[in-house]
């Protein structure tokens, strides 16, 4: 452990060129996250959010700008170093439904990632960590059976997050991870992150329209808005006295924000 920042992103771009059309859809943005806390990135539908990540993760080529993880460039690794740099990082995404194989159980998705990523050496040995990985998200052994569709939103989210940590990954990327699933089920998601955050010391990234769910669980706060960072720094201040007038107008836009809260802004 060092005091360096786990992920540095210096003047990160990124450009869509697609039948002659081009989207910049990154615009030089620059960032630190120390190491297990939890930057939120915020903004309307199509600022560039999962954009961002993706250029992070080297999931779109042609990104530029530098991603220093744990110190080396994660744009301008080997295959054999990128390779290493996936076990480390993971994605969960909007739609705990989608992200699953509908024809795998829960034990076989989380252990088929236990073997791609050979920290399991025989199927037996997967399955017996799957259901330790299960416990871990707060399911049950008898969930190893169960199959996607026979799961409710939440459970098949806690599924993804096994999948994504059981390669030993110390920083997470959010993208939305409970827009999709019932008001009462995000809150149990969000304490899973958080507890997850606290106990193995995962640091990660929160992507989410809601700045009341920002101002509980991110550390940090970055607002994006076609493609720029119109606002960045500690959420608690920034959520109090934006200095953007972006940032007011999203939380204006926000029900749930407390009325004390948008009072003073
Ligand atoms: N593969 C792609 N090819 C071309 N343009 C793309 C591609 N993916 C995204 N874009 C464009 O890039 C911009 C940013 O999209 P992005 O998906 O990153 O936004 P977002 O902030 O994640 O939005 P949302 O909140 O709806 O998920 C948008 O203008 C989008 O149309
Ligand atoms: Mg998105």
């Amino acid at each position: 452990m060092t005091d360096s920042p786990l992920l540095s992103v210096r003047h990160l771009s990124l450009t869509y060129r697609t039948s002659g059309r081009q989207v910049r859809a990154v615009d030089d943005i620059t960032f630190d996250l120390p190491r297990g806390r939890c930057l939120g990135i915020a903004g309307e539908s199509g600022s560039g959010k999962s954009s961002l990540c993706r250029a992070i993760l080297a999931l779109e080529s042609g990104a530029q700008g530098e991603v220093l993880f744990d110190g080396a460039d994660v744009l301008r690794m080997s295959r054999r170093a990128l390779a290493a740099f996936r076990r480390r990082a993971q994605m969960v995404f909007q739609d705990p439904l989608g992200s699953l194989n509908p024809r795998l159980t829960a034990g076989a998705a989380i252990a088929e990632v236990l073997r791609v990523h050979r920290r399991a050496a025989t199927r037996a040995e997967a399955l017996d960590q799957a259901a330790t990985w299960l416990e871990t998200v707060g399911l049950d052994p008898t969930y190893l059976q169960r199959y996607p569709h026979e799961m409710s939103g939440g459970q098949r989210q806690r599924v993804n997050l096994a999948r994504a940590l059981c390669t030993g990954a110390e920083f997470l990327i959010a993208d939305e991870p409970v827009s999709a699933l019932d008001v009462s089920v995000q809150a149990q998601i969000l304490n899973l992150l958080r507890r997850l955050q606290r106990e193995r010391g995962i640091t990660w990234i929160l992507i989410g329209h809601d700045l009341a769910v920002m101002r509980h669980m991110a550390d940090d706060l970055l607002v994006m808005q076609h493609g720029h960072c119109v606002e960045y720094g500690p959420a608690a201040t920034l959520l109090t006295a934006p200095s953007a007038a972006y940032t007011r107008e999203l939380l204006a836009a926000v029900p749930d924000v407390p009325r004390a809260l948008a009072a003073r802004v």
